[in-house]
Parts: C-alpha cells; sequence; structure tokens
C-alpha cells in the first residue's frame, strides 16, 4: 500500500533498460516511490517512463553523467531513500 511518505521517497535505480533493474523500477514505483532509472539510451528511457519512473541517461563509467545525477538529486525535494546500483554485465 502507498503511503504519503513513500510519494516523498526518492530511489535511484542504475542499469534500468532491462531485467531486473527494470523490474525494480517498476516495482519500486508501484509501491508509490519515485525512481531515477539510469540507463544509457535515449530509447531505453522513453521505453521505462512510466508514473513514478523518471528515466536518466546515466553510464556508470562516466564521471559526468554520475556528476549530473548527483546535482539532480541533491536538487530534488525529496529525500533520497535508496540507491540500488544494479548496473553490470554478466
Ligand atoms: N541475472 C543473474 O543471475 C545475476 C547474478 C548475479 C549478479 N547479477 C548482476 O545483477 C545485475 C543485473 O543483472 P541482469 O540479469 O538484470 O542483467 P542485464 O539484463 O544484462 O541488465 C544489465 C543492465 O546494466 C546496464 N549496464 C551495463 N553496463 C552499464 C554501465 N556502464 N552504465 C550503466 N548501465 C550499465 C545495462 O544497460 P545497457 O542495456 O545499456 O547495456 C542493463 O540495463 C548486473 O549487475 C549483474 O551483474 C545478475
Amino acid at each position: 500500500m502507498t503511503t504519503s511518505s513513500e510519494t516523498q521517497k526518492l530511489v535511484v535505480v542504475t542499469g534500468d533498460s532491462t531485467g531486473m533493474g527494470a523490474s525494480t523500477a517498476r516495482e519500486l514505483a508501484r509501491r508509490g516511490f519515485h525512481v531515477l532509472a539510469g540507463v544509457r539510451r535515449d530509447r531505453d528511457a522513453d521505453a521505462i517512463r512510466a508514473t513514478g519512473v523518471e528515466p536518466v541517461i546515466l553510464d556508470i563509467t562516466k564521471p559526468e553523467q554520475v556528476e549530473a545525477l548527483a546535482a539532480r538529486v541533491a536538487a530534488d525535494s525529496r529525500t533520497l531513500h535508496a540507491l540500488v546500483n544494479n548496473a553490470g554485465v554478466q
């Protein structure tokens, strides 16, 4: 059940184009969190965008993109509740 306090919570999930990252982003949004969903391509941003899922372009190996995300989080009025650092390769 979604509570008003959850809608005030920001979560970052990296690696959301597919797999567990995409599933985690969607499930957290379903539970009422606002998810900043990291993807590397515009087409993946379009695919993941949904209510409560806000795509951000993020390759975790690119410092300028990590810094841009940090600035995005710092500027948000909501509290950062969690970082799910899922991005990676098998
Ligand atoms: N599935 C398993 O059994 C298993 C077991 C142990 C650990 N893990 C770990 O769990 C995580 C997710 O697994 P999965 O099966 O869901 O993998 P997946 O379907 O291959 O998804 C990996 C995600 O990470 C992204 N990614 C890769 N390199 C990135 C980078 N430099 N910056 C940002 N995003 C990047 C990919 O984006 P692109 O589409 O842009 O490449 C994709 O969205 C991985 O870290 C994996 O190593 C998985």
